[in-house]
């Protein structure tokens, strides 16, 4: 058996001791005599692990009881649609912060349905810094104010939030959920596509304040009313099932073989100081992002040849570094090391492009 290491932006490397349980569980989970993907969502034995799920991630997550955990489909990009739907309700304004693609398509959608403002943005250098932001130009009566943390194709993260007041603050996770703690309390809403940190895609995850639902506008299909999730413990329809039940055992390994989300942090932090430590001693490779608002989880990086660009990401791959091309918009490379990256992949990675550099020169 050959394993890669996979530098996927998403979907992306799963836990070896994850997948091996997942295994194990196949044919028979826990003496069901059939496996999760089987199994009726109805069931006691289902029940129980959906229940499991969302007391682990409420656990590590440590997310305060008047917040609602929802287990939904669609992706992340559906949440562009439904959290306008279920907030611009009151002044039917909104504000959001354009630090990327993904931001950008929430605004858009938004757009379609209030009055979206744009307070700030960092379109004018290709999205590589966090723009700064000044609370007397936010919209002072905004339904919400919307983020994206960590901004996958760009590598950029907040590291700072917005100063919103009793405006929510929403924001789109999906690259940086589980990836070192967050003070839930200071959002109205967070959403993630799993497919990054929580487990195989076709699951997104809400983390909702309880005061947010139950005002959606009237246009607002069911399955995109937010009420009608909270209202049916997320299984108004048939749920994601097995994406949800890796998802448990996901978190099962942050909190039991990881130790929670302040060592994810610490370990996350020391895998990529190894890779920007080497980008900003090499005379080859530079990342591209502002050194302040760098991201711990997405990592782009260039040379200043486009040859020399496709060579090494040819080179890496036939060596068992995958998936290391930057995304089409930006070009160069992008190391994503999600929590699944394990520390010698990063390692091996760095003395490869030593490597590479030195046969290069
Ligand atoms: C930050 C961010 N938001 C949204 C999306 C879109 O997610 P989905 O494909 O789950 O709709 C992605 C996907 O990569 C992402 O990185």
């Amino acid at each position: 058996m050959k394993r890669v290491y996979n530098f996927s932006a998403g979907p992306s490397m799963l836990p070896e001791a994850v997948l091996r349980r997942a295994a194990d569980e196949m044919l028979d989970y826990q003496g069901s005599g059939q496996s999760v993907m089987e199994m009726s969502h109805r069931s006691k034995v289902y029940e129980g692990i959906i229940n499991s799920a969302e007391s682990l991630l409420r656990e590590v997550m440590n997310i305060p009881d008047n917040y609602k955990v929802l287990f939904l489909q669609g992706g992340a990009s559906s949440q562009f649609a439904m959290v306008p739907m279920n907030l611009m309700t009151k002044s039917n304004k909104a504000d959001f912060v354009i630090t990327g693609q993904w931001a950008t398509k929430a605004y858009k959608e938004a757009a379609r349905y209030g009055t979206a403002n744009i307070v700030a943005s960092s379109k004018d250098q290709t999205f590589n810094y966090i723009p700064e932001l000044d609370p007397s130009t936010f919209t002072k009566d905004a339904d919400y104010f919307h983020i994206c943390l960590n901004n996958t194709i760009y590598g950029t993260k907040f590291t700072q939030l917005p100063e919103t007041g009793d405006v929510p603050l929403v924001a789109d996770i999906s690259s940086c959920i589980l990836s070192e703690p967050i003070d839930v309390s200071k959002f109205g809403i967070l959403y993630a596509g799993a497919q990054k940190n929580m487990g195989p895609a076709g699951l997104t995850v809400v983390i909702i304040r309880e005061d947010l639902v139950g005002n959606a506008m009237d246009i607002t299909p069911t399955m995109f009313n937010y009420q009608t999730h909270v209202d049916n413990g997320s299984m108004f329809n048939t749920p994601p099932c097995y994406s949800i039940y890796m998802c448990m055992l996901v978190l099962d390994w942050i909190k039991n073989t990881m130790g929670g989300l302040d060592e994810m942090k610490k370990y996350n932090e020391k895998k990529a100081a190894i890779l920007y430590d080497y980008l900003d001693s090499s005379k080859m490779f530079r990342g591209t992002v502002v050194a302040k608002d760098r991201s711990l989880m997405n990592i782009p990086f260039v040379t200043d040849s486009e040859d020399l660009n496709a060579k090494f990401v040819k080179e890496a791959a036939a060596n068992d570094f995958v998936n290391l091309k930057g995304h089409r918009s930006v070009g160069g490379m992008r190391a994503s090391i999600y929590n699944a990256m394990p520390m010698e992949g990063v390692e091996k990675l760095v003395a490869f492009m030593k490597k590479f550099e030195e046969e290069n020169a």
